[in-house]
């Protein structure tokens, strides 16, 4: 439960944020964005259509449907979801990615119109998402092959995916089919066994033998090293697990989202701002504004699962989170197109601290939440 401090501020910011993207969804209403450059949103509806971020956008224009019944928030999530169509077709463009692709777009339009249309895109995502289950391993394969790149990442399997398995829960429901939900409820298992580690940390990378199934090694990925810390990893663990446990009530899931939510707690520095690694070195201040926002939706729907003073002291790392993402890493001026800064893809990139779409997305998200007015995505 908030204090009624707390919802004031809940309900102020998340009216700035609604003030500000009325006229950046005018600005952007033809764009699929990924990031800013000079306060304008690039677009990725072209060649980059199938770049993994493109289901954000259309994810933020479903909450606003949803928080305001505006149908301009409407027609641009219609645009993009169609715009993604393209993708459906092209093998090599889809990946582990589909749920963060179609839950936001087809299957929100789905969850709210009904459309069969909406319905049929989101059954062929998860069916191609579901095509990518290792039998042998009981993981679901993450990237592709990459051309020109020596690394070979059959047998790989990333944190990240807990955040598609919806897709799947929501197929098996929708068409009535168990496997979709065999095959999320098995991808889980297999990730609380072999990434995440005794302290509630958890590996970006795990890679299996692709024939046998068998543990190989795990890699650092998107953060410092191997044995690291990637905070957006601990991020898409900590949601990830809590909405496996929303879907199955499977109580080992709850657990475990608490373990990696404990461990992120212990973490999370005296100012609150999120560091890209937090077993990066010392000396290095590279932040990720993105781990701390979606941390926080964590936080806050494990909450709601909790009672009393664990339940409070998640929601007040939210709040804290939250509070310091507004307060110092929000681009207010509304004439630009990014809300949050500080955005980082990953540690050994050679562009840090930049506006990242689904950190817009999760702030709203998270926002919406706290006003119980979010439209459930995952
Ligand atoms: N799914 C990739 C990332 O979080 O950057």
């Amino acid at each position: 439960m908030l204090t009624q401090q707390q919802k004031e501020w809940a309900q102020e910011t998340l009216d700035r944020v609604v003030r500000k993207m009325e006229k950046v969804s005018r600005r952007s209403a033809h764009k699929i964005p990924y990031t800013t450059v000079n306060g304008v949103h690039d677009d990725r509806s072209g060649e980059m259509i199938s770049w993994w971020t493109n289901g954000f956008w259309g994810g933020m224009m479903w909450q606003l449907y949803h928080l305001t019944g505006e149908e301009s928030y409407r027609r641009i999530a219609e645009e993009s979801e169609e715009k993604l169509d393209r993708v459906l077709m092209d093998y090599d463009g889809m990946s582990h990615d589909n749920g963060f692709t179609w839950l936001p777009t087809a299957v929100a339009d789905y969850r709210v119109t009904q459309n069969p249309a909406s319905r049929n895109r989101g059954l062929l995502a998860a069916g191609m998402l579901a095509g990518r289950y290792n039998v042998n391993g009981n993981f679901i394969r993450a990237w592709n092959n990459w051309p020109n790149d020596s690394a070979d990442r059959t047998g790989w399997a990333i944190i990240d995916c807990m955040m598609n398995l919806p897709l799947l829960y929501w197929a098996g429901e929708v068409a009535e089919d168990p496997r979709f939900t065999q095959i999320a409820v098995n991808h889980a298992a297999t990730t609380m066994k072999y990434f995440v580690r005794g302290d509630g940390s958890v590996n970006h990378i795990v890679a299996f033998d692709p024939c046998t199934g068998e543990y190989q090694c795990s890699y650092g990925g998107q953060g410092y090293k191997e044995g690291s810390s990637w905070t957006r990893g601990q991020s898409w663990g900590l949601y990830g697990f809590t909405l496996s446990y929303l879907h199955t009530k499977n109580v080992d899931f709850l657990r475990t989202a608490e373990r990696i939510a404990n461990y992120f707690l212990a973490n999370i520095p005296e100012d609150g701002l999120i560091p890209v690694d937090f077993r990066q070195p010392e000396e290095v201040s590279i932040e990720d504004s993105t781990a701390a926002a979606i941390a926080a939706c964590g936080l806050i729907e494990l909450a709601k699962l909790e009672e009393g003073r664990q339940s409070k002291v998640y929601l007040n790392a939210a709040l804290k989170m939250l509070t310091v993402l507004a307060e110092k890493r929000c681009n207010w001026n509304e004439e630009e197109d990014n809300l949050l800064t500080h955005c980082t893809q990953a540690y050994h990139d050679t562009q840090h601290e930049f506006s990242i779409i689904y950190g817009d997305y999760y702030f709203l998200e998270a926002l919406l939440k706290l006003v119980e007015k979010d439209l459930f995505i995952w």
